[in-house]
């Protein structure tokens, strides 16, 4: 039945009709300064620099090692806006190619654009490495939130004026269950109601590993696929990239950790 239900719902999207709950309809009609107060209500934090570098984090502040970010940025932007999509699943084919750094870095590149408001999201219950970057401890998992534990207002952090971040701080023991349920679906367009981002980026697992994302990509617009430069195979691109392209729009792969770059290792390429 949900599979039926999503399936009408894409078809619905790809005809341009609003397919959203009545309620987040409702919402989505809030004020400019309900949407405000909103943001100002999240905690924000402040980013210690030298942790961010040491953690690849190199696009907040612009300049020449952010470059091949904005450049990402840009295009995925570009092609978001051509075709009305909000929602970007940030995945890879196996582990550890990436997929946080690039979220993460994606984020702060945005950052510096103070017309754009961003979410991300962590859907990543296995391992807990956007918290850790962060620094963040103790506030709670996005999945809390889900299981209506902790409120998103309480439970996000926010990066200056427009970018807002939930973290996992612990693991969940049914990711794809979590990633699968209604209660999720429904928590996102609450979100997308009351915060009203320009885009929302959810930091995914591994595909070939596990069916989490696999779980969720109904409920984004697009996926980006992070391939490791030395790492992934091309028949791994391949694959990831059909089933990709069966749940939701293919937006590009993207490749990381490349090694002749630009000496600092943090270029990626678009394709
Ligand atoms: N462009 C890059 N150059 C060099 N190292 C990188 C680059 N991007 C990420 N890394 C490093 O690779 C490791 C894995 O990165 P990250 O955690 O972002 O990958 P992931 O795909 O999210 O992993 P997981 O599958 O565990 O969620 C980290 O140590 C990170 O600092
Ligand atoms: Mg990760």
């Amino acid at each position: 039945m949900e599979r039926l239900q999503a399936a009408l719902e894409k078809a619905r999207t790809a005809r341009g009709e609003d397919t959203r709950p009545v309620q987040a309809k409702a919402k989505r009609a809030t004020s400019r300064g309900a949407v405000h107060e909103a943001w100002e209500a999240i905690e924000p934090i402040t980013l210690d620099p030298r942790r961010m570098r040491r953690n690849r984090i190199v696009a907040l502040s612009g300049g020449r090692e952010a470059s091949p970010v904005d450049l990402l940025r840009t295009k995925m932007l570009q092609q978001m806006r051509q075709n009305n999509w909000r929602r970007v699943a940030v995945t890879s084919p196996g582990a550890g190619c990436g997929k946080t750094t690039v979220c993460l870095n994606l984020a702060a590149s945005l950052s510096r654009q103070p017309e754009m408001k961003t979410v991300l999201v962590d859907l990543d219950m296995r391992r807990l490495a956007l918290a850790d970057i962060l620094g963040i401890r103790g506030r709670g998992s996005f999945w809390d939130v889900v299981e209506g534990r902790v409120s998103f207002a309480e439970q996000a952090v926010r990066i200056g004026q427009n970018v807002l971040i939930s973290v996992n701080t612990q693991k969940a023991t049914n990711p794809s269950e979590i990633l699968s349920n209604s209660a999720t679906a429904r928590l996102i367009d609450e979100i997308e109601a009351i915060y009203r981002p320009d885009i929302l980026i959810f930091d995914m697992p591994p595909m070939l590993m596990t069916d989490d994302s696999l779980a969720f990509l109904d409920k984004v617009d697009c996926g980006l696929l992070v391939a490791a430069a030395e790492k992934t195979s091309v028949s791994q691109v391949d694959v990831c990239e059909r089933d990709l392209a069966a749940q939701t729009n293919f937006l590009g792969v993207t490749l990381n950790q490349c090694r002749y770059s630009s000496g600092t290792g943090y270029d990626y390429s678009y394709h």
